[in-house]
C-alpha cells in the first residue's frame, strides 16, 4: 500500500496548474455513448476517469487515450454493444450509473449495477430512477442491479426534482437528449461541471437551455456524429490549492488555468477569513492573510460553498481566530477527516451535523488514513502546516481524483514524497 511522507514545511511558493475536472470529465465521457466519434481534451489523468474509460471499453466503445496530451478519442460504431455496466466497475467508481441515460437513449436498454455506498454515505440513486421513469422507461431492481427498458423510446415531460442532485440531473439529461418532444427538468443542479456537460450535448445537436434550475430539452433531431470539447478546469482542485496558498504562501502562490468568475463564492468566503487574494483573467494570486478570522459556513449546492470543499475550510479553520462552524449539509457522513485531524491537535467538537471548530492550534504530524477522496486531500494540508512528520495511508483515495498532486505541490517547495 502506497503512503504519502509530508514533512510540515514553512512555506508554499510557486506556481500550479490546474487540471481538467474529474467531475466534468465523467459525464462527458458517458455522454460520448450517443456519439459516433468524440474527441475530449484536458482530461484529468485520475483514476476515476481510468475507470469509467475501462467501463466504455466494456461497453463495446473503442477508447484512444493519449495521456501526454491529456486527450482522449473515443469511437462508437454500435457493433456488438452490450449495454452492461458490471458491479466490479460501478462498486469502485459510483459515476459509472451515468451510463443509464445514454444507454437508454440510444439503445433502448440498460443493465446498471447499483453503485452501492462509500464512505460519505449511502449515495442512493432513487431520484436517478425517479426522472427516467418519468421520461418513460420500465425499471426494475433486481439482483442488485437496475433493468431499465425503453423499447419505443423515451417521451419528454415535466420532471421535477423533490431535492437537488448533480447525478440525477446528468442522467435525465442523458435521458432526455433525443426523448419524444419537450422535456422540463425542474430543481435541476446547476454545477459548472453540468453547464460543460450540456454544452458537450449542444455540439452533439442537442436543443437544451437552461433558465434558473429549469432545464428546457425539445428532441434532438440532427446528429452531428463527431464532437470535439476541452473539458472545464476543476474548481474543487482550485479551492483546494487556494486553501493551500491561505495556509501557507508567505510569498505569491500562483493558480493558473482556470476561471476566477466560476469560484466566486470560494473566493469572497476566503476574502472574509482574511486571505489575500488578487484576480487575473486565467489566473489567481494567494497569499496568506496576516492573521484568519473564525467564521460559520453551511455547504449547499452550487452556487453555495461546495462539500467537496468542506474538509479543506476546516483545516483552514483550525488556524483562524475564535470558533468557526461548518455544518454539512449535502452528505450524511462527511465527516471521517474531524478524527484524523484530531490526533494531529485540531479542536473540533461534532454536534448534530455541524462540525464547531476552536482554533487557532497547533498540529502536529502523525500516522494517518485517508477515507475518502476529499478527506484525504484534507490530511495532505494538514501536514503541510503540522510540525515535523505526517504520514498518509490509503492515498488510492486521493488518486481517484488529483492529478500529479505531489509533483505540483513539490514544484512550490512542499516537502512531500509517496513511499
Ligand atoms: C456529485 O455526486 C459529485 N460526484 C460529488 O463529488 C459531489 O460531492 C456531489 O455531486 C455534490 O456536489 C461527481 O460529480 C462524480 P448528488 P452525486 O446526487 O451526483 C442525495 C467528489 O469528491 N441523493 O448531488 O452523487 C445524496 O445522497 C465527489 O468528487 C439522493 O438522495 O451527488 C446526497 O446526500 C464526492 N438520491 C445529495 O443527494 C439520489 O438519487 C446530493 O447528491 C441522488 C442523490
Amino acid at each position: 500500500m502506497q503512503k504519502l511522507i509530508i514533512k510540515g514545511s514553512r512555506e508554499l511558493s510557486g506556481k500550479i496548474s490546474i487540471s481538467g475536472s474529474k467531475n466534468a470529465t465523467l459525464p462527458i465521457l458517458a455522454a460520448s455513448i450517443l456519439a459516433s466519434h468524440v474527441k475530449i481534451k484536458n482530461i484529468p489523468l485520475v483514476k476515476d476517469i481510468f475507470t469509467m474509460i475501462e467501463l466504455l471499453n466494456f461497453i463495446g466503445l473503442k477508447t484512444n487515450l493519449i495521456k501526454k496530451r491529456n486527450i482522449i478519442e473515443i469511437s462508437n460504431k454500435s457493433e456488438n454493444i452490450n449495454t452492461l455496466a458490471p458491479y466490479k466497475l460501478v462498486k469502485t467508481m459510483r459515476a459509472g450509473v451515468l451510463v443509464l441515460g445514454s444507454l437508454l437513449t440510444r439503445y433502448g436498454k440498460a443493465k446498471v449495477s447499483l453503485p452501492g455506498g462509500c464512505a460519505i454515505g449511502t449515495r442512493p440513486v432513487d431520484l436517478h430512477l425517479f426522472a427516467l421513469k418519468k421520461l418513460g422507461a420500465k425499471i426494475k431492481i433486481k439482483d442488485g442491479y437496475i433493468l431499465a427498458d425503453a423499447k419505443n423510446g423515451l417521451k419528454g415531460t415535466i420532471v421535477r426534482f423533490p431535492s437537488i442532485s448533480v447525478g440525477a440531473t446528468e442522467n435525465a439529461l442523458l435521458a432526455a437528449f433525443k426523448a419524444k418532444g419537450r422535456t422540463i427538468l425542474k430543481n435541476c443542479a446547476i454545477e459548472p461541471e453540468i453547464n460543460d456537460l450540456i454544452k458537450f450535448l449542444k455540439k452533439l445537436g442537442a436543443n437544451i437551455y437552461l433558465k434558473g434550475r429549469t432545464i428546457f430539452i425539445s428532441e434532438c433531431k440532427i446528429h452531428s456524429p463527431k464532437v470535439i470539447h476541452e473539458v472545464i478546469f476543476d474548481r474543487i482542485e482550485l479551492g483546494t490549492y487556494m486553501i493551500a496558498g491561505a495556509l501557507l504562501a508567505k510569498k505569491d502562490l500562483i493558480i493558473d488555468k482556470i476561471n476566477p468568475k466560476i469560484v466566486k463564492s470560494e473566493i469572497d468566503l476566503l476574502k472574509k477569513i482574511g486571505v489575500q487574494i488578487i484576480k487575473k483573467k486565467n489566473s489567481l494570486i494567494i497569499k496568506k492573510g496576516k492573521s484568519l478570522k473564525k467564521i460559520n459556513i453551511i455547504t449547499k449546492p452550487y452556487p453555495g460553498f461546495p462539500t467537496d470543499l468542506q474538509a479543506q475550510l476546516m483545516v483552514l479553520l483550525t488556524q483562524a481566530k475564535g470558533i468557526s462552524k461548518i455544518k454539512e449539509n449535502i452528505f450524511e457522513n462527511r465527516f471521517m477527516h474531524v478524527p484524523e485531524l484530531k490526533r494531529m491537535g485540531a479542536n473540533i467538537e461534532i454536534k448534530d451535523k455541524t462540525a464547531i471548530i476552536k482554533g487557532p492550534t497547533k498540529l502536529t504530524g502523525a500516522e494517518v488514513m485517508a477515507t475518502d477522496l476529499r478527506a484525504s486531500v484534507c490530511l495532505v494540508l494538514a501536514g503541510l502546516i503540522a510540525d515535523n512528520r505526517t504520514i498518509i495511508n490509503r492515498i488510492y483515495h486521493l488518486d481517484r481524483g488529483y492529478e500529479f498532486l505531489e509533483s505540483k505541490l513539490k514544484k512550490c517547495k512542499a516537502k512531500i514524497k509517496r513511499v
